[in-house]
């Protein structure tokens, strides 16, 4: 066994002192997102080891933010995307292995019930409680390709559950070439994986590329995988909790609300149902929840589309020297080092051409922080000229699913200086200000206005 799973890098987090533990008893309904959400401001991942209902712990903010990311691939936060690039260009095959702690327990028949997992109902709204970090494997029955990609989960029976999987995306195409065929289409959803399956199912990668090869990549080592029990996917052996069944065909029922990504309610629709047939789980599982539209969410998504975006910028020529597809996945924030007037509208068409969901793209100068949203509005209102900086492309494809064409457009936009000004930034930076401690300085007291 390669020893590297969630558990491994939880421990990581712990010993970063990046790791909430919460001893006493959670409500899965509401209060247990609610901590979470506290547990999001300060930036930390947090373990739930005692929930109301179940035997299992829970965990969330897994990759809440990019320090996390810097851990996981061994760099600084600077340069978390560069090292991305450079390993995925290495791909590396999962290797089989005959078992896995994944098959500590193996629940079929009438033992597999989902009813037993700590299934979050995150927010009011949500129409029941959602597995959101649940990764569903499926294979392609033309092509024998695997894919993986996360899908949200709708709980309705102990054996059944909507799921949301439309074509585009890839899970949606291979069910559409199984229904073809009049065949239900089998999948294993694996929740709590190790961060790199995570990023790797939620890359979008061209139909055939396998994700475990990502996986292995971003890791330099193969993903263990392994077969099913009840159906023929091989799943990650060491995953705290494989749901094993059948999404099934020219079946539709309502699934939804549930609020997605980008903080709107998704009503209720027609969507697949998927059927569950075995359970197997390691002892002591841990299962991971996910809100969407979370900063554990969102830098998930934004991970992978950020390193193909500074691939296709720096294969084109672009000294580029940081980007962000934060804190919106359909805007993205890119500092270059400006050689020629007009080269940041290059930049843009660059940007937004390698990344179909881009609506926005801004272009700042080296000396501006992509990840600080102030520092991008003041580079927009003090450099960025609205009369020739700014270029708008109608009907160019975007984001897939959109109700009311509100995505089918692009915006660059150019926030540089221009290169013959040679006014001086004022640094907001002063001498010595990271090492000043609030609490050497100041008094424990109230009042009187003067003492001296
Ligand atoms: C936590 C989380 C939940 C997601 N839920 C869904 C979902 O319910 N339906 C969906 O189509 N995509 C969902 N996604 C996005 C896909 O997993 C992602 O776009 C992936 O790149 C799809 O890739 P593929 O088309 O190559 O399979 C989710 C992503 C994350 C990180």
């Amino acid at each position: 066994m390669s020893g590297r799973d969630l558990r491994t890098y939880l421990q990581i987090l712990d010993s970063a002192d990046l790791l909430l533990h919460v001893d006493r008893e959670v409500d899965p309904k509401f209060e247990l997102s609610s901590v979470v959400k506290a547990a999001e401001k300060q930036d930390s991942a947090i373990f739930f080891h005692n929930v109301k209902g179940s035997k299992f712990g829970v965990v969330a903010n897994v990759v809440v933010s990019r320090k996390m990311f810097s851990l996981l691939l061994n760099t600084s936060e600077a340069d978390t995307v560069r090292e991305y690039v450079k390993r995925a260009e290495n791909p590396v095959k999962p290797k089989i292995v005959s078992t896995g702690p994944v098959k500590d327990h193996i629940l079929t028949g009438a033992s597999a019930d989902a009813s037993v997992l700590p299934i979050v109902t995150h927010a009011i709204g949500d129409v029941a409680p959602f597995i959101t970090a649940g990764m569903a494997i499926a294979k392609d029955p033309e092509t024998g390709y695997t894919n993986m990609s996360f899908n949200r989960m709708q709980y309705k029976e102990a054996d059944k559950f909507g799921i949301r999987m439309m074509a585009p995306q890839h899970l949606g195409v291979i069910h559409g070439r199984a229904e073809k065929i009049g065949k239900n289409l089998e999948v294993a959803i694996a929740i709590g994986a190790h961060p790199f399956e995570m990023i790797a199912a939620s890359s979008t990668l061209p139909f055939g590329v396998d994700h475990f090869e990502l996986a292995g990549a971003l890791a330099q080592s193969p993903v263990e995988l392994v077969k099913c029990e009840t159906i023929d996917v091989n799943v990650p052996a060491n995953a705290e909790i494989i749901l094993e069944g059948e999404v099934l065909a020219n079946v539709r029922e309502d699934e939804g609300p549930y609020g997605d990504v980008f903080q709107f309610y998704i009503p209720q629709a027609k969507n697949h149902v998927f059927r569950l047939k075995a359970i197997t789980h390691r002892t002591g599982a841990i299962y991971h929840t996910i809100q969407a539209g979370t900063k554990e969410d969102i830098h998930l998504l934004a991970l992978s589309r950020e390193a193909h975006l500074y691939h296709a910028l720096n294969h084109a020529g672009f000294q580029v020297k940081a980007l962000s597809n934060t804190p919106s996945l359909l805007g993205c924030v890119v500092s270059i080092k400006k050689r020629f007037e007009g080269e940041p509208k290059n930049a843009a068409m660059c940007a937004l051409g390698a990344h179909s969901w881009l609506k926005y793209c801004v272009v700042v100068d080296e000396d501006v922080n992509p990840f600080d949203m102030n520092d991008v509005w003041w580079a927009m209102v003090t450099r960025g000229r609205p009369d020739n900086g700014i270029f708008i492309v109608p009907e160019a494809r975007g984001f897939p699913r959109d109700l009311h064409h509100i995505h089918q457009s692009k915006i660059g936009i150019d926030a540089t200086a221009p290169l013959e000004a040679t006014e001086e930034r004022v640094r907001k930076y002063i001498p010595g200000e990271e090492n000043v401690e609030l609490s050497k300085y100041v008094s424990q007291r109230k009042g009187p206005l003067r003492t001296t």
